[in-house]
């Protein structure tokens, strides 16, 4: 049988509701740090042994039912000619940001060798856990992974980004297209490798104004997930923060489920999308800075909000903060999974 999570994001029968968390292999684990004080971030996700490690960190603490493999979403940029840098402090920052049409010209198709890493962390992962845990491979979505090798890192406003799709739209279009082609076969060698759900983290693709969202943001998207063809994984798709008024045309990208940020009502949600695909989240992490009091309370709330036969994918609505207390995790992770619906609420 296929892991509970899997089947849940498929809309298949489950028995409860599934629960992992964005960043949870992240800086709030002791190990994880220990690790980070040895080894430098891109080193780390460059190295299987020490990714799987790290992946399978919190499945061993908390025993969540999926693990998220260890990488980031910027290796792609790297692969493409447009490196990235991550200093001790501060983010990631790219060297050289994509800032003119001319800077365009030198992204290339991608140097599969320079993620091949995140494949083989998959694979251990996937020969690691038990066929109950679901391993989940990952991307960014067009928009997000264009979005920083324009900033140059990370940004309040992603300003430079918006000014370039308004004032260069060729270039900008072609830059999208180049990076959706190279996300393709990135993507098909983690499902190769094993990974049995795919996440797309477009976290700043709701910064466009309408058309240009329309125009741009959830085509290339939709062109990654029809990219992977016939027989592909489930896809969850996070169309990013302040992207509630959007979800109709986030189900226009294919993607079985969608990941929605802290700020959006789940009810609400439900109520407009539920029918089309199955929704993840998107518990306000800043909640699992409070107590676990709290933290029970408002996990059976947002529970309680989901509708009779949904299958909810229990999450936060974006990644867990640095400073959580792994305790704070777990009363999430426990709320949740010990919650029974009322019979027959499950799809
Ligand atoms: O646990 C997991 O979720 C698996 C690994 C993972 C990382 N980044 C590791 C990481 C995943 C899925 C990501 C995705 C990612 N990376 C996103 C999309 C999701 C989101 O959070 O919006 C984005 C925008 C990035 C780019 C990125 N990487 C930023 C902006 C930063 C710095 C911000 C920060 O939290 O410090 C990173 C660094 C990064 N990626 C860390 C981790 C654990 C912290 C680095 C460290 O150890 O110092």
């Amino acid at each position: 049988m296929s892991p509970l999570f899997t089947r849940a994001v498929r809309g298949e029968p489950v028995e409860r509701y599934p629960v992992w968390m964005m960043r949870q292999a992240g800086r709030y684990l002791p190990g994880y740090m220990a690790v980070r004080s040895k080894t430098p971030f891109l080193e780390l996700c460059r190295s299987p042994d020490l990714a799987a490690q790290v992946s399978l960190e919190p499945i061993e603490r908390f025993d969540m039912d999926a693990a998220i493999v260890f990488a980031d979403i910027l290796l792609t940029a790297d692969a493409m000619g447009v490196p990235v840098e991550f200093p001790a402090h501060g983010g990631p920052s790219f060297p050289h940001p994509i800032r003119t049409p001319a800077d365009v010209e030198r992204v290339h198709e991608p140097d599969a060798a320079r993620t091949r890493c995140v494949a083989d962390t998959i694979r251990i992962l996937r020969s690691t856990l038990p066929e109950t845990k679901a391993v989940i491979g990952f991307s960014a979505a067009p928009f997000t992974l264009c979005a920083y090798m324009i900033e140059g890192g990370s940004s309040r406003d992603f300003i430079h980004t918006r000014r370039f799709a308004h004032e260069h739209p060729d270039a900008f279009e072609e830059l999208m297209q180049v990076s959706a082609d190279a996300l393709i076969p990135y993507l098909q060698e983690q499902i190769a490798a094993g990974a049995d759900v795919l996440q797309l983290f477009d976290t700043w693709g709701a910064v466009l104004p309408p058309a240009l969202y329309r125009r741009w943001v959830i085509p290339m998207t939709q062109h990654v997930i029809e990219g992977l063809g016939r027989g592909r994984p489930p896809v969850i798709y996070f169309p990013g923060i302040g992207s509630e008024a959007r979800l109709e045309q986030a189900v226009e990208t294919g993607a079985e489920a969608l990941s929605l940020d802290w700020q959006t009502d789940l009810a609400a949600a439900y109520a407009r999308v539920g029918n089309e695909v199955r929704l993840q989240g998107n518990l306000d992490p800043s909640l699992l800075l409070t107590t676990p009091k709290l933290i029970r309370a408002a996990t059976t709330a947002m529970l309680k909000a989901v509708p009779a036969g949904h299958a909810h994918l229990a999450n936060l609505g974006h990644g867990i903060h640095k400073d959580t207390p792994p305790e704070n995790a777990a009363a999430f992770i426990e709320t949740v999974q010990a919650f029974r619906p009322a019979a027959g609420a499950l799809a």
